[in-house]
């Protein structure tokens, strides 16, 4: 049982979810881990002979950094963006290429370019939609849910929603359409302030690493 993390190694926060197998895949790649890691594990510390892996909710992981008991981790642009974490972001990995979009019923779409009033907007993303859309002049109602958002719409639980779209599947199955973009989103290395002074080799040699092998593709 692990009661403290060894500082001599450095604590990497891997985010649990759709962001995980892809993580794995590059840290394998480029030998930062020799293993291959199940999310499912009940184990959430992993230790190897160079660093201590935290198996952390993808929401969670710039909680970890931000404070430091991760050095490093791995987070999307949404979830950072969302999250507003003081934290490093050196490196793009070029995994989880997403999209934030709005989007809604097909026979909505006339109503939100016609200056509506008040639109209701289920999300699991309410910083970024409230500001996306108080840039815009819009005045929302930020229904907050935690997951199954493309459900909201269709029962009526709201006019719209802000989530993530990666292959369109969701939003096909459900016969919603995107309304409108709000910006592109893909997993970064993020690093916290404290530990790329104390531990700058170290995590110097990850980021040349993780480099190397996008380069390489
Ligand atoms: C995400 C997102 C969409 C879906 C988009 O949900 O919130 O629902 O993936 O992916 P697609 O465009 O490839 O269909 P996630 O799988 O994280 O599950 P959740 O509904 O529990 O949040």
């Amino acid at each position: 049982m692990v009661k403290k993390l060894s500082p001599d190694k450095l604590t990497v926060a891997l985010p649990k979810g759709r962001l995980f197998d892809q993580t794995i895949q590059l840290f394998n790649s480029c030998g930062i881990l020799d293993r291959t890691v199940s999310q499912n594990s009940r184990k959430l510390i992993l230790e190897t002979e160079g660093f201590n892996f935290l198996l952390v909710r993808a929401k969670d992981v710039p909680t970890y950094v931000e404070y430091g008991v991760a050095d490093i981790g791995v987070a999307g642009d949404d979830v950072l963006l969302e999250s507003g974490a003081d934290v490093y972001r050196p490196v793009d990995l070029g995994i989880g290429a997403c999209t934030i979009m709005v989007a809604g019923l097909p026979e909505d779409r006339d109503r939100y370019f016609s200056n509506p009033t008040t639109l209701k907007i289920s999300t699991k993303y309410p910083n970024i939609a409230r500001e996306f859309f108080g840039k815009k002049g819009i005045k929302v109602q930020i229904i907050e849910l935690y997951g199954s958002i493309e459900l909201a719409p269709l029962v009526g639980l709201s006019d719209f929603i802000v989530d993530i779209v990666e292959t369109g599947r969701t939003l096909r199955e459900n016969g919603l359409v995107v309304i409108e973009e709000i910006r592109p989103s893909s997993a970064k290395l993020i690093v916290n302030r404290v530990s790329y002074k104390t531990k700058n080799e170290l995590i110097t040699d990850i980021i040349e690493k993780l480099e190397n092998s996008l380069v390489k593709g």
